[in-house]
């Protein structure tokens, strides 16, 4: 093609791309090199302003390591996460939504029995009580299922960022009983902000935008024969609830605090019913 002009660029580019032997490879690469001339177009886009975007990147590059995902963090904070799991729920809105992993999940937490505590002794904090039950999309009980549940300290740390707290603080696997259900004790998470130390806390910077997450219980809930979740669950009183950096919050996650006496004192109880969707027998397109 000898007389390419920006309007033929780009369904030439496109082109170049329509033969895999995946049809869903295709339409991914196709549709993105006409989303990037898209925008290209859109903003008149200049080889200095390029220059800086591919400067940035490489810094993102930089950053991650096998405990530091930049690009994650970066794909969290354009709410691309996000808007993934949204597209999900959408498609399957009678199961638990997924909301963003985050950095700080560590493997093989301890696994506790039901009444058991996520925490170290004298852990600080607002004593909370969390259970709940694991269903099929129907309602239908499913045992065994396995909740692995995270948070952060009254600190605000995650015990992988902190030398002060064991290694499994805030942390802990539980199965359900033959109803289905769990119940664990542990401490009210804190509001955090997102790592700013890398190149996606300046860009956050940059633009004023606030680093903060609203406090959230981490929770992946998984069952043999049904799909996995990553999810989160919130608190409506959280001062951060509307302006979240990641856009994790959906309100079917989102619980009024209420309080239990319990032999801990005032408790805090939360009560959350998740819902499994079981495997699809497609084939996975990629
Ligand atoms: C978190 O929940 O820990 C988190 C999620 C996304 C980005 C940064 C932190
Ligand atoms: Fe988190």
């Amino acid at each position: 093609m000898r007389d390419l002009t920006q309007d033929t660029i780009t369904d030439y580019i496109a082109a170049s791309f329509a033969s895999s032997q995946s049809p869903r490879h295709v339409e991914l690469m196709t549709g993105l090199v006409k989303c990037l001339h898209g925008f290209i177009r859109e903003v008149d886009l200049s080889h200095s302003e390029w220059a800086k975007l591919l400067a940035f990147f490489y810094r993102v590059g930089d950053k991650t390591t096998e405990t530091r995902d930049e690009f994650m963090l970066l794909s969290d904070v354009m709410g691309i996460t996000s808007l993934v799991d949204l597209l999900a729920s959408t498609k399957n809105p009678e199961v638990t939504p997924a909301s963003p992993l985050g950095p700080f999940y560590l493997e093989n937490a301890p696994v506790i029995q039901q009444g058991g505590t996520l925490c170290r002794a004298g852990e600080p904090g607002i004593p909370l009580v969390f259970k709940g039950t694991v269903t099929n999309e129907h309602g239908v009980k499913i045992e065994n299922a396995l909740l692995d549940i995270w948070h952060n300290a009254d600190s605000g740390l995650y015990s992988n960022e902190d030398e002060t707290q064991d290694d499994m603080n805030n942390r802990g696997r539980i199965y359900t009983d033959e109803q289905g259900r769990f119940t664990l004790n542990t401490i009210r998470p804190k509001p955090y902000s997102v790592p700013m130390d890398g190149p996606v806390g300046d860009l956050l910077n940059a633009f004023e935008r606030s680093p903060w997450r609203s406090a959230h219980l981490h929770v992946v809930v998984s069952a043999q024969g049904y799909e996995s979740v990553i999810t989160e669950l919130f608190f409506s009183d959280c001062e951060y609830i509307d302006i979240d950096a990641v856009g994790g919050v959906r309100p079917s996650l989102t619980h009024e605090p209420s309080y239990i006496n319990t032999e801990r004192g005032e408790t805090l109880s939360i009560d959350h019913h998740f819902r499994l969707r079981p495997l699809s027998q497609e084939p996975a397109s990629l």
